[in-house]
This record gives structure tokens, sequence and C-alpha cells, in this order.
């Protein structure tokens, strides 16, 4: 009989999202006249919009005629998709990041998830707390930690809380890490960084020989002129970051698929006998064994949205889902809630009723209002306590939502 991967059997509760599914499903079976509001998994409401469907159209259209038919697509992606990338992602905001810097692919869950393939195990790797939970499943799957301890932290990563008196920011850390994960605008805090800030961690990096993995997935609600859209907007960054982005949040494309990781030239790391190498052709091998590229449809609909009308559309659906953050966040103040995050970000992050537990105020919520959001907890012993809810839905089941919250105060 064959062995299993024990690392599995660490992580003790099933992935986050799938466990708030089932337990909502449970309740609809109950409640079968009980309508769901779901502000839950952080998942678009809004289609895809014009230029981009027309694209993606004309997409399969060419795959269905012979002379424009196409097999497999460059492993890191077209080129046709990666210039524009490179143009309106970061040249037009005065970073010198090239198209061969870039790799797309079909997700920025997938890329954060995979990343640590390529570096070694003996790698001290910080993780903030709260945290988008891939970061610490992935590391516990590729057997990088030890068992759960009972304060829900893995042995063998290193966390840095990120607590209401530090406004959800890690602080940078005394010790030497080697590989530290950031997320900005935060997912599940909705906290944004400035630029003073990154600074700080672009300079304990260059100092510790740090490389941060940088997820930016959430990047186009920033609307502050003041806050980097990228890690590579500060100076230095290129040599100790890599950055993660997606079309999903950006365009609408969580069921469509299209994400792209920067790994610039000059990142480097060592071998145990201190050689420096690029990072560079390390992912490309990783990619190029292990994954056969984006759908060109998809890639050429990815692209639809650097159009002029592209932009205008997607900056449009960007603009309802901040202005549900707006009113989300008016509201659960008015209604005596400590809130914090959606401004620049998707998400509310909401201290529970009377110091309850997140799962069990997710409970209540679900029970006396019909409404699903994420329990804190589910992101990181730091999270136990607050809520988050998200964004990205349709206007009147925000507004009734509220209202069921309000009636349950
Ligand atoms: C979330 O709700 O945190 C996101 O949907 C997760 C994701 O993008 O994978």
């Amino acid at each position: 009989m064959a062995w299993i991967n024990e690392n599995y059997l660490k992580l003790k509760a099933g992935y986050l999202f799938p466990e708030i599914s089932r337990r909502v499903e449970k309740f609809s079976r109950e409640n079968p006249d009980k309508k769901i509001i779901r502000m839950g998994i952080g998942d678009v409401t809004k289609p895809l919009v014009a230029s981009v469907v027309r694209a993606f159209e004309e997409g399969v259209r060419e795959m269905a005629t012979a002379a424009t038919f196409r097999g497999y697509g460059p492993e890191q992606g077209y080129a046709f998709l990666r210039e524009l990338v490179a143009q309106w992602d970061y040249q037009s905001r005065g970073v010198q990041i090239s198209a061969d810097d870039i790799f797309i692919s079909d997700g920025s869950k997938c890329d954060t998830g995979n990343i640590l393939e390529i570096f070694g195990n003996q790698n001290k790797i910080g993780i903030c707390d709260p945290v988008y939970p891939v970061y610490v499943d992935s590391a516990v799957m590729g057997g990088r930690t030890g068992a759960v301890q009972e304060n829900g932290y893995f042995d063998g990563l290193y966390y840095l809380p990120c607590g209401e008196e530090s406004h959800f920011l890690p602080k940078i850390p005394e010790q030497k890490l080697d590989l530290v994960f950031l997320c900005f605008p935060n997912n599940p805090t909705g906290q944004t960084a400035t630029r003073e800030y990154l600074t700080q961690w672009v300079d304990y990096a260059r100092e510790n020989d740090c490389i941060l993995l940088y997820d930016a997935a959430y990047e186009a609600f920033i609307r502050d002129v003041e806050i980097p859209h990228s890690i590579f907007e500060i100076p230095g960054a290129k040599s100790v970051a890599m950055e993660f982005r997606s079309f999903s949040k950006t365009a609408g494309f969580t069921g469509t698929r299209c994400a792209f990781t920067v790994v610039p030239q000059e990142l480097e790391a060592r071998n145990s006998q201190g050689e420096k190498f690029p990072i560079r052709p390390l992912w490309s091998r990783r990619q190029t064994t292990k994954f056969n590229g984006v759908s060109y449809p998809v890639q050429k609909a990815a692209a639809a949205v650097y159009s002029t009308e592209g932009r205008k559309e997607v900056a449009e659906v960007i603009d309802y889902y901040l202005e549900n953050a707006r009113i989300m966040k008016a509201s659960l103040l008015r209604m005596g809630f400590t809130v914090y995050g959606g401004k620049n970000a998707p998400y509310i992050w909401l201290k529970t009723l009377r110091g309850m537990k997140s799962w069990e105020f997710f409970d209540l919520l679900l029970k006396e209002a019909g409404v699903v959001g994420t329990p804190g907890a589910g992101f990181g012993p730091a999270g136990e306590g607050f809520f988050r809810l998200s964004a990205f839905a349709e206007r009147e089941s925000v507004e009734e939502g509220l209202l069921r919250i309000s009636k349950i105060q």
C-alpha cells in the first residue's frame, strides 16, 4: 500500500471557504425559505465587461478556424499580454519591469501556493497573522513546518501578528527571516501600506538577504494616489521581491482564471554553498514542467482589460464594489461596530459583537440574519474576535444584509 503525505494530516480543519460553504449548505437545507446573503468568500458578482467579452469571443472564434487555431501557447504567457502588463501595470508608473519578468498563470492562489517549491526547506518563512490561509497551508503541505501548536501556530513558521494595536500591519522583524509573505491591500483586514512602510520592508529585506513574496491581488482597489500599487514602486525592491497579481478581482476573472507573477531578473537566492542563483529561471523551470499556460481566448480577454474601453469599464466595476464597501463601513459604524478596512480595499474587518468568538458570530449572523461572512479566526489566531465581510456583492443584497444585521443589534 502507498504512503500518504503525512503533512496533510497536520492541517486540522478543511480549507476555510469549503468549510463555510458546508455550513451554509446545511443551514439552507434546514431553512429552505430563508434567503441567504453572501458576503463571505471574496468572489465577484458583476459579469465580465463588454470589451473583455468581445475579445474572449474573438479568441474562441480564432480557435475555430484552421488558419488561426492555436495549440499549446508559450508557457510563460503570450508576449502580447506580458507586454501590456509590463507597460500598463509597471512602466506607466515609472517602474522598469519588462515583459520577460512576467509569468502569466491561472491564479495568484496557485502561484502563492506553488512558489515555495523553488525555495529550500531550510528557509525561515515569515507569515502575517491574520493571513490568506493559502500561504500557511501550502507551507504545511510542503513539509516546511512541524505540528500545529495549541495557540494555532505551526512550528517552524515565524508569525508576524497584525493586531488592532499595530493597525493590522506586521512589525518589521527583529530576527533574520529568509522569505516573508506580505499582502496589500490586505486580505483579510483591508489594510493598505504606505510608501514609507513598504520602504522599511524593502530595507529590511536588503539588509537581511530576505525575499518578499508580495501579494497585490487587490491593488486595483487603491484609489488614494499616495498608496503604492506595487512593491516595485519602492526603490531597490527588484532585487528583494517578487509580486503576485490577478485579473480575478481586477476584472471579474474569478471563474475565467488569469493572473501573473513578476519575478525580476535581478532577484537571487543562494545554494547551501553560498553561491548565488537567479530565481527567474527556477520559476520558469517549475512552470514549464508543471503548467501548460492559460488558454489563448482567456489571455486575449485579459489583454482587453488594458484597452482604452476596457480600462474604463473595469474601473467602473471596481468603483461599484468600493461604493459597496463605503456603504457597509458607514452603516456598520452607525450600528456601533468597530470597523476597519473598506477603503482602497474590498474587505471590511469588524469586531464581533460583545467579544464573541468569530465562528460563534458567524453562526449568529447566519441563523438570525441569513448573512454569510468569514470568521476572522479562519485567517489565523489573531483574527479571533474579528469578522470579514466582502464588498463583492450586488447593492440590493448589501443593503438588505445591513438591514438584517441592524436588527440583530
Ligand atoms: C477570499 O475570499 O479570501 C478570496 O476569494 C480568496 C481567493 O481569492 O482565493
